[in-house]
């Protein structure tokens, strides 16, 4: 029996983790801590929210006494902590949220950890989950390795890259028994429609522009949500303490070319003639200090734990868009109120 705290599971991410988890370990208890900000959705869990192994509780994570409280009621073995505020578009907006919740929340649990495993930190484990863009921007060559300078640019990538920090301070200094992952852009189901992909289904669906910032020539890397759950389920059982690992899925699309594509697999499956998504494609005023390109080398996580991607980005592409067209009710449920004035507040004409 293992008691795990994990941390924003009802967010993009984590709710895919939760229902691996609570689904794959019926021994194991998983305790869902998440505040339900505008990117926490219960709905994404529905399907696991009764099963005896699983328990939501709702909580700050910059609350210290609340974080300190959790750790006494349930007597944690390990945390895997996913809950962050995760747009750079907001973190350009409104910066000291992602201070607050990123670093601030982050010391917090270290520091609870830390206080509940003083007498005995054998076979307890704090997994931090965190991003490339620590790494910065590369050029048109090169990848991100395990032991890439940080570079981070936005005040996201920036408050991520300082809690990372922060993670391996404890572990060289307290011997705090720390893992850390840092993924490439994920995509799938239940993601919140402000990230490229879901945006763009949203708005084709409803004949909306499309804005692409800048040329659309910046390269992000994808990989499949369930094939990063699939890794941090790896990394949490079988990494080593002390290390980290990149995880991507050498899979590099400049954004001109994705959008594209989702024009197309959009047609096709609204019986739309071909080309007809494509004419609502809006170029817009770029991001502010825009990362050009990011690309992950996961050799040492296919090579030390065996973890390869379980699906082609077609595969994974083709089953996110049915699932948008198949669940327009989470869509609108989640495009309603807030969502729609920070939507027009945020793009400006070129
Ligand atoms: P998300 O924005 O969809 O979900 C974040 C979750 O954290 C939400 O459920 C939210 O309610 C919760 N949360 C936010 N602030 C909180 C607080 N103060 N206290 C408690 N809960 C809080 O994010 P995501 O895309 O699922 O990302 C999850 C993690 O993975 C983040 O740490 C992110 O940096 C990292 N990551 C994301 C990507 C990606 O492409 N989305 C890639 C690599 C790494
Ligand atoms: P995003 O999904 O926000 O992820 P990240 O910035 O963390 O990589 O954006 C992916 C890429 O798509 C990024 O280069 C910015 C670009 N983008 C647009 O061109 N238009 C949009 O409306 C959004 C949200 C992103």
């Amino acid at each position: 029996m293992k008691n795990i705290l994990l941390t924003g599971g009802s967010g993009f991410i984590g709710s895919h983790l939760v229902r691996l988890m609570v689904n794959k370990y019926p021994d194991y208890n998983i305790v869902n801590m998440d505040k339900l900000t505008y990117a926490g959705n219960p709905e994404n869990i529905k399907d696991i929210e009764n099963k005896s192994n699983y328990t939501f509780v709702q909580a700050d994570i910059v609350d210290d006494t609340a974080i300190f409280e959790l750790f006494k009621k349930y007597n944690f073995d390990a945390v895997i902590h996913l809950a962050a505020e995760s747009h750079v578009d907001r973190s350009i907006s409104n910066p000291k949220e992602f201070i607050m919740t990123n670093i601030v929340g982050t010391l917090n649990l270290l520091n609870a950890a830390r206080d509940a495993w003083k007498d005995n930190m054998q076979d307890k484990v704090f997994y931090h989950i965190s991003t490339d863009e620590v790494y910065g921007s590369l050029s048109d060559t090169g990848f991100f390795y395990e032991d890439t300078s940080y570079d981070p640019r936005s005040p996201y990538s920036a408050s991520k890259a300082s809690s990372d920090h922060i993670v391996r301070a404890y572990f060289h200094t307290y011997g705090l028994p720390i893992k850390i992952s840092n993924c490439s852009n994920n995509y799938g189901s239940h993601q919140f429609p402000e990230k490229l992909i879901p945006l763009m289904i949203h708005n084709i669906k409803h004949n909306k522009p499309l804005p692409v910032y800048g040329e659309g020539l910046n390269i992000r890397d994808w990989l499949w949500v369930v094939d990063h759950a699939r890794a941090i389920d790896t990394i949490f059982h079988n990494g080593e303490v002390g290390e980290t690992y990149n995880i991507g899925g050498h899979n590099e699309w400049t954004n001109i070319d994705l959008v594209h594509l989702l024009c197309d697999t959009m047609d096709d499956r609204l019986g739309n003639e071909k080309g007809t998504a494509r004419k609502l494609i809006t170029f817009v005023k770029d991001r502010a200090g825009h990362d050009m390109r990011y690309a992950i080398d996961a050799t040492k996580i296919k090579d030390e734990l065996g973890w390869v991607p379980s699906v082609t980005f077609e595969e994974g592409l083709a089953s996110t868009v049915d699932w948008y067209l198949e669940n327009e009710q989470w869509l609108d449920n989640v495009t309603s109120g807030a969502y729609r004035s920070y939507y027009e507040g945020q793009y400006e004409k070129r």
